[in-house]
């Protein structure tokens, strides 16, 4: 059966402050993970999740971006003279996974204007959102699972994660209905609410499966919180016109758009390398016996 959804999105054009100087030339999400970028990982979760066609909304860095999926000739041709056809066919592979197309947004105006800048390209169907730089690790690929829910409800999903209440102000946070054990009408939905005001303690992480519809109100939503036009207001007129549904994924999620979540995200993803795993280990213990 062919998915309903047949292109992602992914936005990659935020400044990345939290990363400067490392983003002053590169963007945040060609930051590696061990040895592989983030953005790296979100097109392998969309193509694992049955979607080829990937749409990458850049700012700066976009041709680095754009090299990485693409063939590296000269690369290629030299590590092949080399005798190092591991590493070409490694390279190959990036280059024929998925069918990126790439736009640019030209001002860092908030994650629903990068989605915007994409309505042309995605066109009359509904669509797949993965942010940059947000990674999650699940045997089912996160975005697979709310593909899922939508041709299941047939409404917007949006992917939803519990997090402490000390942490509610930092995300989008959803409250609704539920419908099943890990699905939810969502009734409510606010972007970065005060402290001690959300709703609930379900945080919107960077997953979205949308329908096109979503583009028309996302030209009308007025700036939100820090003046950027955000995702989150977009989503809460959908929510009241269409409905909106939340999904509590399976898998854990890192936020590789901040330091501490990076390097979380470094730490566990090398603990699965078994070339890595027991040096790793024994350099933790040996910081930990030092009293670092
Ligand atoms: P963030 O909230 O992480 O913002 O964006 P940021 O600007 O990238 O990073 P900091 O806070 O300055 O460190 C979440 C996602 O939305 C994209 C980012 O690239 C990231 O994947 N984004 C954000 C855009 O594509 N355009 C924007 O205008 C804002």
């Amino acid at each position: 059966m062919i998915s309903a959804v047949q292109k992602v999105v992914i936005p990659a054009a935020g400044l990345g402050t939290r990363f400067l100087p490392a983003t002053k030339a590169v963007p945040k999400e060609l930051l590696p993970i061990v040895d592989v970028p983030t953005i790296q990982y979100i097109v392998e979760e969309a193509v694992r999740g049955g979607v080829k066609d990937v749409i990458v909304v850049n700012g700066r860095g976009k041709v680095a971006i754009e090299d990485h999926f693409d063939i590296a000739f000269e690369l290629e041709t030299t590590l092949q003279s080399r005798g190092r056809t591991d590493l070409t066919e490694k390279l190959r592979a990036i280059s024929e996974m998925a069918r990126v197309v790439s736009l640019r947004q030209k001002q860092p105006l908030g994650l629903g204007h990068a989605v915007l800048c994409a309505a042309s390209v995605v066109g009359p169907n509904p669509f797949g959102v993965i942010l940059g730089d947000d990674l999650i690790d699940a045997e089912v690929p996160a975005i697979q699972q709310l593909i899922t829910a939508y041709g299941r409800y047939g409404k917007g999903v949006i992917a939803l994660m519990e997090v402490p209440p000390s942490e509610a102000s930092r995300y989008g946070i959803a409250a609704g209905t539920p419908i099943d054990e890990r699905t939810l009408q969502i009734d409510r939905i606010i972007e970065k609410p005060p402290a001690g005001t959300a709703p609930s303690n379900l945080a919107v992480i960077g997953r979205y499966v949308l329908p096109p519809s979503v583009f028309e109100i996302l030209r009308n939503v007025p700036p939100g919180v820090g003046g950027e036009i955000q995702l989150t207001d977009a989503l809460a007129v959908l929510a009241r016109t269409e409905g909106l549904v939340g999904h509590r994924f399976e898998g854990k999620r890192y936020d590789a758009g901040d330091r501490m979540g990076y390097l979380k995200a470094n730490l566990a993803y090398a603990l699965k390398r078994p070339e890595l795993r027991d040096g790793l280990l024994e350099f933790m213990r040996e910081l930990l016996r030092e009293g670092v």
